[in-house]
């Protein structure tokens, strides 16, 4: 069973924890950027962005010079405008070009122990296949093209050839069901699907093919797809659509020159999960995406040319686009990537990969440091970490307790930990310390990036100061934000900037130290972030009502010491139907995906509403939490209705 503590303790122990870890000297004598360097180059990307970012993105690629580094047309941005680029130019025929072809790019480990190697001038061979397929197969640019896919190659493979040719991609994490597969195809209105006979998971294969054929017939704009032989390539293929991608790319010529594309060209949409409505299509472009992710991957993890890089996020999230395909290789680096469980075949695994493929910089979620944490110190203390220089965190913030763990056991007291918030709105890391630069204070994200400037404000839009709690807001646009929401402008003016008067309004709850650090608490409206990704409680309301035992349903977040937060479902049924709890996590599953199944359900015969019909969450994260109810009762229609759900026990 699984413990809880209310989330007040988290954020108590987060708001009295004052250790400090500075780098060590040897780590800040090869670090690429010191104190001094940061503060200088901090000021004049406020005071003077132009000459600040010019500087950046001269150091890629740009096949036409732009005219304007910012158009700032509030809410709408435009980076490095008339300028042409092309990021998979830059991740890869740069590289090469500037020497780096024999250099490893990919290291690519699968759940059954595979391994596969490409260098730069190997991967830029298979990108320019893949680009000359897609072509082949009808796409042009600005198509949007979804990938639903295990973590192998390929999945970068394709992002990358779907960049060169200016063609959208838009990744669907493998876990997701068909239904939301298929809603995100349909929002999309993607010509071309991307998949694979089958995923590896805890031994087991998961077959992606099955889902995305029933997928493929709710979506109507899908024309072919394109299929990856991971497992036996034994998955049905129907005749006329769709096309096993070795087939593809053997009939695809080698050569390939990548197009110039503007600037501001759509590169990728990603869906995410918002306050409200359906998964958001979180558009990002071209040139400043480019730009923010070569520049953070740079510095946040001071990457040298020797270094083995592994982020352990899969494709399918913003951590895995930016930190795991495109930052890293932008910068030429070596990047190691995991297909599968990290307990698998035990949970010594990652530590295996570690000491097998001496990786120097890891990058990874608080919730897996907490479920390593609870194996206890034997599974790390058995492989040889030494090769390990750099750890980092993102996705949800980290307890104070958990940071200790992964910066004494898997860091030996020798690695900086760097804890970068952002989001996949923000394309890149907005929060964190430099590893050569700053010391790190336990459950605080830091400081701001270059460029970035964030403020503590109240909701009517009043600025803070220090140690007072408030709303995370950015104060001026960044080159990688996100441009709008795919087909809803209206919807990208509402929720980031229309929240509070001219400023980026990020649903995150902060405060900001005297030394300038920020600590990020969570979420301060209805998404809930379980195991470091977001979920949105409406959408799993919708999923329970769609249930035909379902009348009514209202989803909270609760404190969870491994997944941060989990979900907790409150249902109404409908009369005459029994409510099966194990029905209806396998229903929410199968509308969402694993992620979404609550962890507790409470049948209720009421839910605690207002006079006006608005359910009161407050008092349900209460109940769900265990704590005793506290707050204003009054304005509740039926405030009796507490005492029988505190009364309910869950399923
Ligand atoms: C939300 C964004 C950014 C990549 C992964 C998640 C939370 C993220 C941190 C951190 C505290 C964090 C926030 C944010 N979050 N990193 N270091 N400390 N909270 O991307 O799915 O878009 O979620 O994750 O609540 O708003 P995402």
């Amino acid at each position: 069973m699984t413990q809880t503590r209310p989330a007040s303790d988290h954020i108590d122990a987060m708001l009295h924890e004052d250790r400090v870890v500075a780098p060590s000297a040897d780590f800040q004598a090869r670090a690429r950027m010191g104190r001094e360097d940061y503060d200088r180059r901090y000021r004049q990307s406020l005071d003077d962005p132009d000459t600040f970012w010019s500087e950046v993105a001269g150091q890629l690629h740009w096949f036409a010079p732009w005219q304007e580094v910012l158009d700032w047309q509030p809410p709408h941005a435009q980076w490095f405008v008339g300028g042409q680029t092309n990021i998979a130019y830059n991740a890869l025929d740069r590289n090469v070009a500037r020497g780096l072809g024999a250099k490893t790019a990919i290291i690519w480990e699968g759940e059954d122990g595979e391994v596969r190697r490409f260098t730069y001038a190997e991967l830029l061979a298979e990108v320019k296949r893949a680009a000359n397929a897609l072509t082949a197969l009808g796409v042009e640019k600005g198509d949007r093209v979804t990938l639903y896919l295990p973590l192998v190659p390929e999945a970068a493979i394709a992002m990358l050839a779907c960049a060169r040719i200016g063609a959208v991609h838009s990744v669907v994490f493998g876990g997701f069901s068909v239904s939301a597969l298929a809603d995100r195809l349909n929002d999309a209105q993607s010509k071309l699907l991307i998949t694979a006979d089958a995923g590896q998971r805890r031994g087991a294969l998961v077959s992606l093919k099955a889902n995305a054929d029933e997928a493929a017939a709710l979506a109507p704009s899908l024309e072919k797809m394109l299929v990856v032989c991971r497992a036996d390539c034994e998955a049905p293929m129907q005749a006329g659509r769709d096309v096993w991608w070795h087939d593809a790319l053997a009939a695809a010529g080698a050569e390939h020159e990548a197009a110039p594309l503007d600037s501001e060209h759509p590169l990728f949409v990603l869906y995410t999960s918002g306050s409200t409505g359906k998964p958001k299509g979180v558009q990002h472009t071209t040139g400043g995406y480019m730009v923010g992710t070569y520049l953070t991957t740079q510095t946040v993890f001071d990457l040298q040319d020797d270094d083995v890089y592994w982020c352990t996020a899969d494709v399918g999230w913003i951590t895995g686009h930016s930190y795991s395909v495109y930052g890293p290789l932008l910068n030429g680096a070596t990047v190691l990537m995991y297909e599968g469980a990290p307990n698998h075949p035990d949970w010594g695994r990652f530590w295996q990969l570690v000491a097998r493929h001496r990786v120097t910089i890891l990058y990874t979620a608080p919730t897996a440091i907490r479920s390593f944490m609870r194996q206890g110190d034997d599974f790390p203390a058995r492989a040889d970490l030494s090769s390990l220089r750099l750890l980092g965190s993102v996705g949800e913030p980290i307890n104070p307790e958990a940071w200790m763990w992964y910066w004494r056991v898997i860091g030996s007291e020798r690695c900086p930990v760097v804890d970068t918030w952002w989001q996949t709105e923000t394309g890149s890391i907005m929060l964190t310390t430099l590893p050569g630069a700053h010391p790190s204070k336990p459950g605080s994200a830091g400081l701001p990036m270059f460029g970035v400037e964030p403020a503590i404000m109240t909701r009517s839009g009043e600025e803070l100061g220090a140690d007072d709690g408030g709303l995370l807001v950015l104060k001026r646009p960044w080159p990688s934000m996100l441009r709008t929401v795919y087909g809803d402008d209206e919807r990208y003016r509402k929720a980031y900037w229309g929240e509070i008067e001219g400023v980026y309004f990020a649903g995150d709850g902060a405060r900001r130290d005297a030394d300038g650090y920020y600590t990020v608490m969570g979420r301060v409206d209805d998404v809930l972030n379980v195991s470091g990704h977001r979920l949105g409680t409406m959408e799993i309301e919708s999923a329970l009502v769609a249930h035909p035992s379902v009348a009514e349903a209202a989803v909270v977040g609760r404190p969870d010491d491994v997944k941060g937060e989990c979900v907790v479902a409150f249902v109404l049924p409908q009369g005459g139907y029994t409510v099966d709890p194990k029905e209806l996590r396998a229903h929410v599953s199968k509308e969402i995906g694993a992620l979404a199944r609550p962890d507790a359900i409470y049948i209720a015969d009421a839910l605690p509403k207002t006079r006006s019909g608005k359910i009161m969450r407050r008092f349900l994260r209460q109940i769900a939490a265990g704590r005793s109810i506290e707050g204003d009762t009054s304005t509740l229609e039926d405030p009796s209705v507490l005492e029988r759900l505190a009364a309910t026990p869950s399923v």
